[in-house]
């Protein structure tokens, strides 16, 4: 479904991602984790449009879409999540999630103000769905400045799906929620996949939350690949559990 191919990125002598290469199949959820800065995001940002790579290039159902902006890789059906939340706090919940349906109505119709009577409302049929798949039905006309941080988060989660995307792109969808938002995060994650066909790519520090729910997981170390393989695998990994637990040392020592 989605390969990348040799991807090098970098940012005034940082190499972010060096010669990573990642596919992905139809119907998978995998986890790509790594330690802080290992390049996680920037590999988000280069398929979804945001950061150009200076090498490599990004192949999506056999359309090549390396360099494409954000809103046309949206188009392709691709959709993700941000790290720092990016929900527009004066607008109410429904009114962001329905920036998600946007993105399938054309730029003509979209400029010109003429989606006719029909479209708004199936958008927004289609929004107040995900609201009720993502159980936060009832808070559409309330805003997401001083909401809860969970619900935000999930907000922000209904838009990317409102876009009906086949690929999700989830950057750290459980941080900053607490155990049981945490717990509620997997379930979903799962019944995208099982219930509304989505393929999934998930980024996460919290390895209670990616080992149960997905097929594979990748390891970034650098901007490089470390280890790839099924979680049971990558937990006993002896350079992945280096890494990961050498930076545990590390903040041990710290505090
Ligand atoms: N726009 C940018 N300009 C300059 N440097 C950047 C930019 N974006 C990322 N970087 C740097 O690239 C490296 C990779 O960052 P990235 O955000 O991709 O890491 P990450 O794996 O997502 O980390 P985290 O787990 O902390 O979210 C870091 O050293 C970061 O400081
Ligand atoms: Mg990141």
């Amino acid at each position: 479904m989605l390969s990348a191919q040799n991807l090098y990125v970098h940012f005034d002598g940082l190499v972010a991602l060096n010669d990573f290469s990642l596919t992905i199949e139809k119907g998978e959820v995998v986890a790509l984790i790594g330690p802080n800065g290992s390049g996680k995001t920037t590999f988000f940002n280069t398929i979804s449009g945001f950061v150009s790579p200076e090498r490599g290039q990004i192949v999506y159902n056999g359309a090549k879409i390396t360099n494409i902006p954000p809103h046309k890789v949206a188009e392709f059906g691709i959709a993700r999540t941000f790290q720092n939340l990016e929900l527009f706090p004066y607008l109410t919940v429904l009114e962001n999630v329905l920036v998600g349906t946007h993105c399938r109505v054309s730029m003509r119709q979209a400029l010109w103000n003429i989606v006719s009577r029909e479209e708004r409302q199936r958008q927004e049929f289609l929004a107040l769905e995900m609201l009720d798949f993502l159980g936060i039905s009832g808070f559409e006309k309330s805003r997401p400045a001083g909401m809860p941080y969970g619900i935000q988060k999930l907000v922000e989660l209904a838009r990317a799906l409102a876009v009906q995307p086949r690929l999700l792109l989830l950057d750290e969808p459980a941080a900053g929620m607490n155990e049981q938002e945490t717990i509620e995060m997997s379930r979903i994650i799962r019944e995208i996949r099982n219930n509304l066909g989505i393929t999934v790519l998930v980024v996460e520090h919290d390895m209670s939350l990616v080992m149960p729910i997905c097929d594979r997981v990748i390891v970034l170390n650098s901007g490089e690949k470390l280890a790839e393989g099924k979680p049971e695998e990558i937990k006993t990994n002896p350079a992945v559990l280096e890494v990961f637990l050498g930076k545990s040392y590390a903040e041990g020592n710290r505090a």
